[in-house]
């Protein structure tokens, strides 16, 4: 072993020790080499993606910084990356995870998360997939080379892997719209679920079937899900005609980010700059393709089956300030889904057939 990846993996495993995370976890930042499972990663300059290899300056520096690294691009957009270090002990410490218990992963990625994983839980009992078999060749073999050899599998990982069930534990490191059926059917009683959705981690608990509970505090937003790409239909708003809002967008997208990424699942968002260089414009959008714009001047246009704008008006007199996200919550039964605020009586349905995005 190189003595300057043990000494700057050390010293990654310090900080994340002082940041407060658990000694299993940061001991195994202390003892897997992350540039064993990031060999290359990508970087924007100037607009286009640039690559770093071993063999660039402050390769191994940047592994291991407490940063998130783009891994893979596909058509000029990053379609893998491994997460931020902090952030991944974030949801590894929620997961609650101990040795015996049995482990899905959903998002393999690098490997690396599943490396961490098999160092503290023992790898047999470590079964990850991703939807992108280059991702898990290459994850696998840089799995076994780092001495681990968890079930690394190839396929949409809304599906689980009932071949391996039941799940004490579930994490998935992409971003979802909601929770798959199938995760719920393949958790043991008991089993935490640790799952971004949203801006959010949310982190359910297991019971009869039904699984429920609230978001961490930290903020998080995961590559989603590759489902097929969302455009914005931007270019039909024109032939809507207008209506008008009090609200000021730029404003009330950044206030209400939260709560918009729970009642509208998969929403994204985006600004037009004037010349003056303040924003003349907020757009927003879901998978489904209802697209809504909102300009400074007050007009709004719609586009869609969902009348998005109506959506942030609605929780614009809900939130007067930014609300705070362990405050909302998840519930999941066979029959519906949907996420909330205080209390589970209240919220948004989300979708529960996962299948029909
Ligand atoms: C943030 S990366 C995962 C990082 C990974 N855990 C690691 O340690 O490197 C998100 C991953 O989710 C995967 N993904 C996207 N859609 C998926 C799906 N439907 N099923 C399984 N994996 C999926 C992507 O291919 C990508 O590798």
């Amino acid at each position: 072993m190189n003595a300057d990846d043990q000494q700057l993996r050390q010293s990654l495993a310090r900080l994340l020790s002082e940041a407060g995370h658990g000694k299993q976890w940061t001991d195994a930042v202390a003892q897997v080499p992350r540039h064993t499972f990031v060999p290359t990663y990508f970087y924007q300059d100037g607009g286009q993606w640039a690559e770093v290899t071993s063999a660039s300056p402050g390769y191994l520096e940047a592994v291991y910084a407490n940063r998130a690294l783009t891994t893979q691009i596909k058509e000029d957009e990053p379609t893998s990356s491994s997460s931020e270090p902090g952030l991944m002990l974030t949801m590894l410490d929620a997961l609650d995870a101990e040795p015996g218990h049995r482990v899905l992963e959903v998002g393999t990625g690098t490997g690396y998360n599943a490396a961490l994983l098999s160092q503290v839980l023992g790898d047999t009992q470590v079964t990850t997939v991703d939807v992108d078999p280059e991702l898990t060749t290459d994850a696998e073999r840089r799995l076994n080379q780092a001495g681990f050899r968890p079930s690394v599998l190839t396929g949409d990982g809304a599906l689980g892997a009932p071949q391996r069930a039941p799940f004490d534990r579930i994490i998935a490191t992409c971003g979802m719209q909601s929770v798959p059926p199938a995760w719920v059917e393949q958790a043991a009683d008991g089993a935490v679920m640790i799952i971004p959705i949203g801006w959010g981690l949310a982190r359910v608990t297991v019971d009869g079937g039904k699984a429920t509970g609230r978001f961490l505090d930290n903020g998080a937003y995961f590559m989603a899900r590759r489902t097929g790409r969302v455009r914005p239909r931007f270019d039909e708003l024109d032939e809507q005609s207008s209506t008008t809002t009090d609200l000021d967008g730029p404003e009330a997208l950044v206030r209400l980010e939260f709560p918009l990424g729970l009642a509208l699942p998969g929403s994204r968002t985006c600004s037009w700059t004037g010349s003056d260089g303040s924003v003349s414009a907020v757009g927003i959008w879901t998978p489904d393709g209802s697209t809504a714009t909102a300009g400074r001047d007050g007009s709004v246009r719609q586009v869609g089956p969902r009348r998005l704008w109506d959506v942030v008006e609605k929780l614009n007199e809900q939130f007067t300030t930014a609300p705070i996200r362990e405050d909302f919550g998840l519930t999941v039964t066979p029959e519906r889904q949907w996420t909330w605020w205080k209390s589970e009586e209240t919220g948004w349905d989300v979708p529960n057939d996962y299948f029909a995005e």
